[in-house]
C-alpha cells in the first residue's frame, strides 16, 4: 500500500512543490487548501500526473473543529496519514506600534495554533501505527527575530518550541518531529517585496540568492524518508547560509 503524506495550505508556492516533490517519491497526497480561490484542481491534477492518488481536502487550519473534520475524511479516503507536513502559513507584517491586536492573534492563530490543530488530530492515528513523520515549517526570522514580523516571528518560535517537546513525547512511539526554517524563498508570500529589497537581500545572503521552493522540498522530502530516520527535534535551516 503507498504511503499517505498530507499537506496543509497545499495548493500554491511551498506547500504545493512538497505536495508535487512527495508525489514523485510515490506518496498519495493530502492536500489541504483554505478557499476556492487557491487553484486546488490543477495543483490536484499535476500530482495526479506522477500517478498517485490526490484528495483535495478545503479547511482552514485555525479552525479545530473544521480540522477534525478534515483529518476524518483524510483517513476515510486513505485509512492513514504515514506524514504530516504542516505549512499553511500567513503575514500581517508591520511595526508593533501600529499592529492592532486581531494582526497579532490571526497570525498566531494560522500558524501556530493551526500547526497544534492538525498536528492533535493527526496524531493519534500514527500513535496506533506505531510510526510517523511530522515536519514543521518555521522560518529563519522564528530564530532570529525580524523588525516587523513580531507576530510571525512569535509564531515561528512557537512552531519550534511545539516540534521539539512533541519530539521528545513521541520518539518512543517512532514518530520523528522535525522542522525546517527556510529563509527567503520565491513565492508569492515574498512576492510582496519591492524588487530593491529583494536584490537587497540576496546580496546578503552567502549563496547570493533567494531560495526556490524546490530548496524547501527536496528537504522535507528527506526528512519524510527512511534515509533521515535517526533525526528529530531539529531545525534545519534553508536559507543559503543567511544565519548561521
Ligand atoms: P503562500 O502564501 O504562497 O502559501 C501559503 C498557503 O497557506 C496558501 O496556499 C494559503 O491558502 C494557505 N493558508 C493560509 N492560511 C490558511 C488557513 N487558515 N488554513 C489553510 N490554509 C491556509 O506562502 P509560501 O511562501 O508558500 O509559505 C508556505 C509556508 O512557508 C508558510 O508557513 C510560510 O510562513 C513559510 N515560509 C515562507 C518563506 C518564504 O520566503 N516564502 C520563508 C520562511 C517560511
Amino acid at each position: 500500500m503507498s504511503k499517505v503524506a498530507f499537506i496543509t495550505g497545499a495548493a500554491r508556492g511551498i506547500g504545493k512543490q512538497i505536495a508535487l516533490t512527495l508525489a514523485k517519491e510515490g506518496f498519495d497526497i493530502a492536500l489541504n487548501y483554505r478557499s476556492e480561490n487557491d487553484d486546488v484542481e490543477n495543483t490536484a491534477k499535476e500530482i495526479e500526473n506522477e500517478n498517485v492518488k490526490c484528495f483535495a481536502v478545503k479547511c482552514d487550519v485555525s479552525n479545530f473543529e473544521a480540522c477534525e473534520e478534515a483529518v476524518k475524511k483524510i483517513i476515510d479516503e486513505f485509512g492513514q496519514i504515514d506524514v504530516l507536513v504542516n505549512n499553511a502559513g500567513i503575514t500581517k507584517d508591520m511595526l508593533l506600534m501600529r499592529m492592532k491586536k486581531e494582526d497579532f492573534e490571526s497570525v498566531i492563530d494560522v500558524n501556530l495554533v493551526g500547526t497544534f490543530n492538525v498536528t492533535k488530530n493527526v496524531v493519534n492515528h500514527m500513535m496506533k501505527a506505531r510510526s510517523g513523520r511530522i515536519i514543521n515549517v518555521s522560518s529563519v526570522v522564528g530564530i532570529s527575530g525580524n523588525a516587523g514580523q513580531a507576530n510571525y516571528s512569535a509564531s515561528k518560535a512557537g512552531i519550534i518550541g511545539f516540534t521539539k517537546s512533541l519530539a521528545k513525547e513521541l520518539g518512543s512511539r517512532n514518530i520523528l518531529v522535525n522542522a525546517v526554517a527556510p529563509g527567503f524563498i520565491e513565492t508569492a508570500m515574498t512576492d510582496v517585496l519591492k524588487d530593491e529589497i529583494k536584490e537587497e537581500i540576496a546580496k546578503s545572503i552567502p549563496l547570493k540568492r533567494m531560495g526556490t521552493t524546490e530548496d524547501v522540498a527536496n528537504v522535507v522530502k528527506f526528512l519524510a524518508s527512511k534515509d533521515s530516520s535517526y533525526i528529530t527535534g531539529q531545525v534545519i535551516h534553508i536559507d543559503g547560509g543567511m544565519l548561521m
